[in-house]
């Protein structure tokens, strides 16, 4: 097993997009920041130096950190932030994946500059299990704001409203030509006839699922988070911020004298509120004249409207594991524990003495807060690191660990459901003893406005065993579950108006964030943490901590 080792610093670098520059942090000055390769098996240390200003932490998104919880890196719950002049040096070992995933800040907003991707290739000698493609190319889609995102985030907490939205999504970094100044910055594919290419997708936008398509080339779906699929062609796909994809494009067998848009826009239905703008990449075929290559004509694809609901289920439905001999499927059978969360969008009570700041009706016009919570908590970072404060016995004053199994009310999402004014605070933690397998059904609440919510599970793939819409029916939905081939993943939408049900089991000791990946529903509280025992076996048990560990 080989090791990979990288030195990485954090700093501020003037970065020029859309006609305007601003200084933005980033990693050794690039933005997006640099791609991590490693083989499935490998260990890697990364000693991340930070000369930014900002507390920084970085996460490793969905590499699963077996037993090596203290590396995960979301600030306040498995490590302190690292200060302004400090380092860490974050080590563990890639196991049982092998795909894409990313690595991003875990602080604030600070991820919408800070992040890249990570590549894992099999282990040597292991071939993927289809033809390998010519090349691979990551792409990470991104936003771009004219402002600092930092000062965005902060004024919607301040005012208790919404925060503006970007002015475009990226490709790698980029813009593309359908946005004024930015033909320049244009990411572009080069392809020869015939041959296949591995595009490997990253949707690391800081607030919007996003449409995918290509003029006139098909993408067949082979893995998702890291993790194998049974191939499957569409058109257009979907990915939510914090999902990761690798899909084949086949060029056309012959010089086809055109180009093709690659085209990506949001998919909301929450009107209004959103940066509807569209990026473009463009794939050209290699051609031995560049003059007459740039004079051929531009071909785009259709995507579906913005509020498609159903082409994002379509699409979700055909995801399966690949489930063959050699990457069998562990779904859990059986589970120990039944959960029930209802995740959404609300508003901190509008009364003297409300538990944020003592906040008395601090929202847009007047009106009370925004908020976001599951099963009706919204959660609250501590000041100190979760990990630290459970490794150490000293969770009083922390957190409890009283974090609700069901919603307190009864619900019912298939009408219009009052607006939820009575929002609590909380930093709850539900605890598990070690190997629990779990079933999580997560109902959308759709008060303010419909989307879906991304949640993503640190720690874990779980397996997506069945979604619907309207309310979850604990009598019949259960009969239709798939425990055969269900898609295993990290981050999965909760859709607009419905639900979904995942299964895991918890052998992986620490305390793990869930939370939704929309990072203004997660700055507004929608997010938990699971707290999983030690097991009794020796290597059920989280290693002490580093001793570089960053204080707070
Ligand atoms: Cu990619 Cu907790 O996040």
């Amino acid at each position: 097993m080989a090791k990979c080792m990288a030195r990485t610093q954090v700093g501020m670098t003037s970065v020029t997009r859309l006609c305007g520059t601003k200084s933005i942090a980033t990693v050794n000055g690039q933005f997006p920041g640099p791609t991590l390769f490693a083989r499935e098996g490998d260990h890697v240390e990364v000693n991340v130096v930070n000369n930014s200003p900002y507390n920084m932490s970085i996460h490793w998104h969905g590499v699963r950190q077996l037993l090596s919880g203290w590396y995960d890196g979301p600030s306040y719950v498995t490590q302190c932030p690292i200060q302004p002049g400090q380092s860490y040096v974050y080590r563990f070992q890639i196991v049982g994946q092998r795909g894409t995933l990313w690595w991003h800040a875990h602080i604030s907003w600070l991820r919408a500059t800070v992040h890249g991707p990570i590549v894992i290739l099999p282990p040597a000698g292991v071939p993927y299990p289809f033809p390998a493609p010519e090349a691979e190319v990551p792409l990470m889609f991104g936003e771009w704001w004219r402002n600092d995102t930092e000062a965005v985030i902060a004024q919607a907490l301040r005012t208790g409203g919404g925060p503006n939205v970007s002015d475009a999504y990226t490709m790698n970094g980029l813009p593309g030509p359908l946005y004024a100044c930015s033909a320049k910055d244009t990411f572009r594919l080069k392809v020869k006839p015939g041959k296949t290419y591995m595009l490997r997708l990253i949707n690391a936008a800081l607030n919007d699922e996003l449409f995918f398509a290509v003029a006139n080339h098909t993408l067949t779906v082979v893995d998702v988070d890291a993790l194998y699929v049974k191939p499957f062609a569409v058109e257009t796909l979907i990915i939510a911020p914090g999902q990761t994809s690798n899909v084949l494009l086949t060029a056309k067998p012959a010089y086809p004298g055109a180009r093709y848009y690659m085209l990506a826009r949001p998919y909301t239905n929450t009107q209004g509120t959103f940066d509807n703008t569209t990026v473009a990449g463009i794939l050209e075929y290699e051609h031995d004249d560049p003059a007459t290559g740039k004079s051929l004509p531009i071909y785009r694809p259709t995507l579906p409207q913005i509020n498609d609901t159903s082409a994002v289920s379509n699409y979700t439905a055909k995801l399966r594991s690949l489930a063959s001999a050699a990457y069998p499927a562990a779904v859990p059978q059986a589970v120990d524990r039944e959960f029930l969360f209802t995740v959404g969008l609300g508003t901190h009570p509008c009364a003297p003495g409300s538990p944020v700041n003592g906040s008395t009706c601090q929202g847009p016009n007047g009106t009370a807060r925004f908020a976001a919570s599951i099963n009706n908590v919204s959660f609250v970072l501590p000041t100190t690191a979760l990990l630290q404060s459970h490794y150490t016995g000293m969770s009083k004053g922390v957190y409890a660990s009283d974090f609700p199994f069901a919603p307190p009310r009864p619900f019912n999402y298939t009408g219009t459901p009052p607006n939820n004014t009575n929002v609590m605070t909380g930093t709850k933690a539900l605890v598990l003893p070690f190997g629990t397998a779990v079933e999580l059904v997560m109902q959308d609440t759709s008060i303010l406005g419909a989307e879906s919510h991304p949640l993503h599970l640190h720690g874990f793939n779980f397996f997506v065993v069945g979604q619907g819409f309207g309310n979850y029916d604990p009598a019949k939905d259960p009969a239709k579950f798939n425990l055969v081939d269900p898609v295993e993943r990290n981050t999965v939408g909760v859709p607009a108006g419905g639900w979904v049900a995942i299964r895991f089991r918890a052998d992986n000791p620490g305390v793990w964030f869930m939370h939704c990946h929309l990072e203004v529903h997660m700055s507004w509280g929608l997010k938990m943490a699971w707290l999983v025992l030690d097991g009794n076996l020796p290597n059920q048990k989280l290693p002490p901590p580093p001793a570089d560990l960053p204080k707070c």
